[in-house]
């Protein structure tokens, strides 16, 4: 079976062709589209410029996922985001493969977005390895530009949303100081390489650990941003210094609250997805403290590539909701999980 993937919920505009076969997830294509250049004169993304590109590249994006592949390759089941994002964006995803699936006379499938952050885990696994004793409940933490969500997962398919952030993202509150402290977009990433200088310097910590004292899974980000605005209005900072501590103060909180999560629940496993998961040095904490602390639970994070927007986890979330046909798909930009 062959799946087409398509995902424009934000500014990434993305299509996969995945195949099943024995029990095997294969990406034959997986081709991602970044407006970062377009929106990096803002410093986050501006909807109705990154409708207006969707709308552009779309054709020239879908070409090139099909390009080198046999006519054999064509799918039979045609996947899109219908939501959460930016409503925009994602009704441009949605009459793209509408409009594919009427002239291949093809099924569509309805994906959520946050969902397929988590699936986007299984695409190294085998299908038939999933052995989902061993790995559910367990708790997932979705953390990208629009999103930071702790949800349980009772088995896929069956999600509780357990704690979500009160105001920014953990990816939104890094785009925001990287803007202050007058770093690129993505600011994730330009933090990142800022913070990596730090090595071998004296840590001392200057910013508030938001929230990871209460006994709760939500999480609030805006103080930290203003935490810094503050400091560099003062102008007693270190720019290297800054980058370092508020990529540590939002890998503390993050790691924090989803290891308490995991623990109360009783998960047998962490999942993590989104664009901010992408990051090193969460990468390595979170397997360093799962290791000292002898939890016994399976850790799960993708590829990196795999964990910014992409649509071959949009593909392999419809394979698992393939019986789940619909007729029509409407845009929700507040879609729930
Ligand atoms: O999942 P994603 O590609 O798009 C959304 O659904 O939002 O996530 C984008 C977010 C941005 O805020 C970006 O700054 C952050 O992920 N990000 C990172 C890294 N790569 C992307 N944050 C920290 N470290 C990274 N390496
Ligand atoms: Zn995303």
């Amino acid at each position: 079976m062959k799946i087409l993937g398509i995902d424009t919920s934000c500014d990434d505009t993305a299509v996969s062709l995945l195949e099943i076969k024995n029990g095997k997830f294969n990406i034959l294509s997986n081709i991602v589209s970044s407006q970062v250049k377009v929106h990096a004169k803002y410093g986050g993304v501006y909807p109705f410029l990154a409708k207006r590109e969707h709308q552009k590249n779309l054709p020239a994006v879908f070409k090139r996922a099909l390009r080198g592949l046999a006519s054999q390759a064509s799918p039979d089941l045609i996947a899109v985001t219908a939501g959460p994002g930016l409503e925009p964006c994602l009704w441009q995803g949605i009459n793209f493969a509408k409009e594919i699936a009427e002239k291949h006379k093809k099924p569509l499938i309805s994906v959520n977005h946050i969902e397929a952050h988590i699936l986007a885990n299984f695409l190294n696994l085998k299908s038939k390895i999933l052995n989902l004793k061993s790995i559910f409940p367990a708790v997932a933490l979705v953390v990208s530009g629009g999103h930071t969500q702790l949800i349980l997962v009772k088995k896929i398919g069956q999600y509780k949303l357990i704690g979500e952030t009160r105001d920014d993202a953990a990816g939104e509150c890094l785009d925001k100081v990287a803007r202050i402290l007058g770093l690129g977009y993505p600011g994730g990433p330009a933090i990142a390489a800022c913070a990596a200088k730090m090595v071998g310097r004296r840590v001392s910590d200057q910013l508030p650990r938001p929230m990871i004292k209460q006994k709760n899974y939500d999480f609030s980000f805006s103080g930290l941003k203003t935490a810094v605005l503050y400091k560099v209005k003062k102008g007693n900072y270190d720019k290297i210094e800054m980058c370092h501590e508020v990529q540590q103060a939002v890998i503390d909180v993050l790691i924090h609250k989803t290891i308490k999560a995991a623990k109360d629940f009783g998960a047998k496993s962490i999942i993590l997805g989104g664009g901010v998961t992408a990051n090193g040095e969460l990468r390595r904490q979170f397997n360093l403290n799962l290791k000292s602390k002898i939890l016994n639970l399976k850790f799960f994070v993708p590829p990196k590539k795999l964990c910014t927007d992409n649509a071959a986890m949009i593909a392999i979330t419809a394979y698992f909701h393939r019986d789940k046909k619909v007729k029509n798909i409407k845009a929700d930009a507040n879609l729930k999980i």
